[in-house]
């Protein structure tokens, strides 16, 4: 097993997803080679749960990451998940469209994207869409 799907599932017994009951962990790779993880934390507020790609860009940031080269997503059951359109978004904004994306599910199940396919066209904000 390699490292980012080792930190994976060495993290997905935190996720907070009492309501869902349905555990994510991500491991972030960065251009330098460091790895950062994230879990789901949901709410009893439902809406306010927050997605394990989230809270991993949230601990990239906080760790003086910014450049996102591989992705892995490890989620319960049978077919890996995919990101939601949230997350796509968040991780473009680290991400380029090269970068991999890699679903796996608890039961092995691996599919990997770029994230371009995932999100072309995602939303940058460049001087001509500032005001
Ligand atoms: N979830 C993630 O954390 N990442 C994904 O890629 C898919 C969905 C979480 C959000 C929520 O806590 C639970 O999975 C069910 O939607």
């Amino acid at each position: 097993m390699d490292e980012m799907l080792r930190l994976a599932h060495s993290v997905i017994q935190h996720a907070y997803a009492p309501h869902s009951g349905f555990p994510v962990a991500v491991t972030l790779k960065t251009r330098d080679s460091h790895l950062y993880t994230g879990v789901n934390v949901e709410n009893s507020a439902y809406p306010l749960a927050r997605c394990a790609e989230q809270i991993a860009v949230g601990a990239m940031v906080t760790g003086g990451g910014r450049e996102i080269t591989e992705v892995l997503i490890l989620s319960t059951g049978e077919e890996p998940a995919t990101p939601c359109g949230a997350c796509r978004q968040i991780l473009a904004e680290f991400s380029g469209p090269s970068t991999t994306i890699r679903c796996v599910s608890t039961k092995g199940i691996e599919r990997r994207y770029t994230l371009g396919e995932l999100l072309p066209h995602e939303f940058h904000l460049s001087p001509s869409t500032a005001v």
